[in-house]
């Protein structure tokens, strides 16, 4: 056991924001972190459409490293992909605390932090400085400041500074906590969205994969309507990730936590997040390369979200739970989950369900 596992049982007596900081200060230093080849467990993937080659299918999810001050940690813990942020453009404190709460039972978390980042140009250097020593890919989480009079140049912004620097960008519509933010996921305003963030794709000087991040949200309606809108953008997006957090809130959830604002993650969203990613496999085919996130915590989870048309899995929930070990345990259950059923590789069992 490394010292990054032996402390994870301490840091759940701790508040939850108060645990994660004081996480990231000691990834920081980099002390006692174990050197894991992320290769090892032969579980990589290929994402066609965007060219990502990913050195097992397992990765960190937005939100957890936010300034991408711990990339070189995070990778020698052993992910396959790691996704920094969300950044805007302007550094912003988020939104009062306390805003992050643990359902330790419902193996859940309820955050809404509001994208609280020291903005996009210190997490941009902070990956050029680690890059060079990274064993994967690094793709960067992209938002706007909750002050902005134009969230869309934001997101300009953000997919100019970014590019060249990062192995992919993914364009944030989806948080909950940026009052407005997820109305960028609907017709007119997807429209206008879409069609300027391929510009400034297009302008940048070196274009960089972009992914869409959706919410779990999205009605049948809204999903037929983005459908359509995706169908159009093809030439220049490379894929999906699906999805953000909740602000459903199932029964079972503590009577405490029913009405705390914010948006869910866990256990309680793999189901709806994995059948969003369903529906949107079925519809959209080959077009875009997706990637499945919400409510990984086992080999099996990723593998439904493989089978459901999944390039590749990330998490963050699972990691405050079952600390760095999950990374190495995940990726072996899932090795044995497509070895069970004769798949050589996570690419031949990509939408084996769908
Ligand atoms: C504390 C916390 C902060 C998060 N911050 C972000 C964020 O800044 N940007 C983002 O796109 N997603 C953010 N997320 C959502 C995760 O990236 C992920 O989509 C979601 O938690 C579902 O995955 P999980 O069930 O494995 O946690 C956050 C999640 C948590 C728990």
């Amino acid at each position: 056991m490394n010292i990054a596992e032996t402390l994870t049982p301490l840091l759940r007596i701790l508040p939850a924001e108060a645990a994660h900081s004081l996480t990231i200060a000691g990834l920081k230093t980099g002390l006692g972190l174990p050197k894991i080849d992320p290769a090892q467990w032969g579980t990589g993937t290929h994402l066609p459409k965007s060219g990502l080659v990913f050195p097992n299918a397992i990765g960190l999810a937005a939100g957890f490293d936010k300034n991408a001050e711990v990339c070189r940690a995070m990778s020698r813990l052993g992910f396959g992909f790691l996704e920094c942020g969300t950044v805007t453009p302007r550094a912003q404190p988020g939104n009062p605390k306390p805003r992050l709460f643990r359902a330790p039972q419902q193996r859940a978390i309820i955050n809404r932090l509001g994208f609280n980042n020291k903005g996009a140009d210190i997490a941009l250097s902070n990956i050029a400085a680690q890059k060079a020593h990274l064993t994967c890919p690094v793709g960067i989480n992209i938002g706007a400041n909750k002050t902005s009079p134009d969230f869309i140049s934001d997101y300009e912004y953000g997919l100019s500074a970014a590019a060249g620097l990062a192995d992919y960008i993914t364009v944030n519509v989806s948080s909950p906590n940026t009052p407005g933010l997820r109305d960028l996921q609907y017709q007119d305003a997807l429209i206008d969205l879409l069609n300027r963030c391929e510009t400034a794709w297009r302008e940048s000087a070196s274009p960089t994969p972009v992914f869409l991040k959706l919410s779990p949200d999205l009605t049948d309606e809204d999903v037929d309507l983005l459908i359509d809108v995706l169908r159009t953008h093809g030439q220049w997006l490379c894929g999906l990730i699906i999805s953000n957090t909740t602000i459903a809130r199932p029964d079972y959830l503590p009577a405490t936590l029913q009405t705390e604002p914010g948006g869910l993650s866990g256990q309680p969203l793999l189901a709806a997040s994995t059948a969003l990613l369903r529906t949107l496999r079925t519809a959209l085919g080959d077009c875009f390369d997706l990637i499945g996130c919400g409510g990984v915590a086992s080999g099996a989870d990723a593998y439904a979200k493989i089978k459901a048309g999944a390039h590749a899995v990330q998490l963050y929930t699972a990691l405050t739970y079952q600390g760095p070990g999950a990374i190495a345990a995940i990726n072996r259950q899932l090795r044995d989950c497509l070895a069970a059923d004769g798949y050589k590789s996570v690419s031949d069992a990509v939408a084996a369900d769908v």
